[in-house]
């Protein structure tokens, strides 16, 4: 059985502090009670957890032991076959191929200061540099090239507009990470490489994708709900700090 609350060893790290996770969504007072007990006695000095959005109690509770609100996350799926659509990619020579290990720096300067949506820029205990960094290391980590995960782009010879990292589950493909150069963004370039990539996935047997983004994100929602994804979850993430 999952632990009520755990110590992340690799966040921890990566940050410099001491970071734990309240593993369980619907927690009550004597939960909350143990699991301070834990932060304590670990010196954690931050904590996260995903409440559920629907459960005013919890949402007290929560605020009652100082949580922070962090993000309103939410779930996107699209489990239709839409069959192969192919996309238009106007004016740009622009096309959509698999991320090469001579990429990752290009796609590093792309992604520096383009989340801002995420509850980690919206957290001002996290510092900018340490996001900027927590995006180029998951990116690095997607593009490491292993079976069950990657990242595509769209590019023309000299240069990437834009990309999308994935990951293959259970359910069938996660996208992960996108992202579009900040020079392209607004013009079609996001609906462009989606539909390019949703076909790509589906030529390769996938029908199921799965996307989460934050309920302040409103172009990536419009963004997936144009390519026919509808929610299915959500949640709020919060942090406390000690
Ligand atoms: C989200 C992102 C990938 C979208 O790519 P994009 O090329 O900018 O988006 P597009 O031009 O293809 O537009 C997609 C939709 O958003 C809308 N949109 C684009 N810019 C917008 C803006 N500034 N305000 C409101 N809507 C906007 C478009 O009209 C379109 O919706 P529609 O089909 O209903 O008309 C890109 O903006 C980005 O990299 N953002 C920062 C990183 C990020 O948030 N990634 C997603 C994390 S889950």
């Amino acid at each position: 059985m999952t632990a009520l609350v755990e110590k992340l060893n690799w966040d921890s790290d990566f940050f410099g502090f001491n970071i734990a996770r309240l593993n369980r969504s619907r927690i009550t007072d004597a939960d909350m009670k143990r699991v301070l007990q834990f932060c304590k006695k670990n010196k954690i000095r931050c904590l996260f957890y995903r409440a559920p959005a629907d459960d005013g109690k919890i949402v007290d509770l929560a605020e009652q032991y100082g949580f922070h609100f962090s993000n309103f996350r939410v779930t996107y799926m699209l489990e239709t076959d839409m069959g192969y659509r192919p996309a238009k990619i106007g004016k740009a020579n622009f096309i959509l191929r698999q991320c090469r290990k001579m990429d990752l720096p290009e796609l590093s300067r792309i992604s520096k200061n383009l989340y801002t949506a995420s509850r980690f820029y919206f957290d001002k205990h996290f510092s900018r540099k340490a996001c900027d960094q927590l995006y180029i290391q998951w990116m690095k980590n997607l593009g490491s090239g292993k079976k069950d995960h990657g990242i595509y782009v769209l590019a023309d010879k000299k240069k990437i507009a834009g990309y999308i990292g994935y990951k293959q589950t259970a359910a069938g493909i996660s996208l992960t990470l996108i992202g579009v150069n900040r020079k392209f963004q607004g013009q079609g370039i996001g609906k462009i490489m989606l539909t390019e990539f949703l076909n790509e996935m589906r030529k390769q047997g996938f029908d199921k994708f799965e996307v989460v983004t934050e309920g302040r994100n409103i172009v990536s929602q419009r963004l997936y709900q144009g390519a026919g994804f509808r929610i299915t979850a959500s949640a709020i993430d919060y942090h406390k700090w000690f």
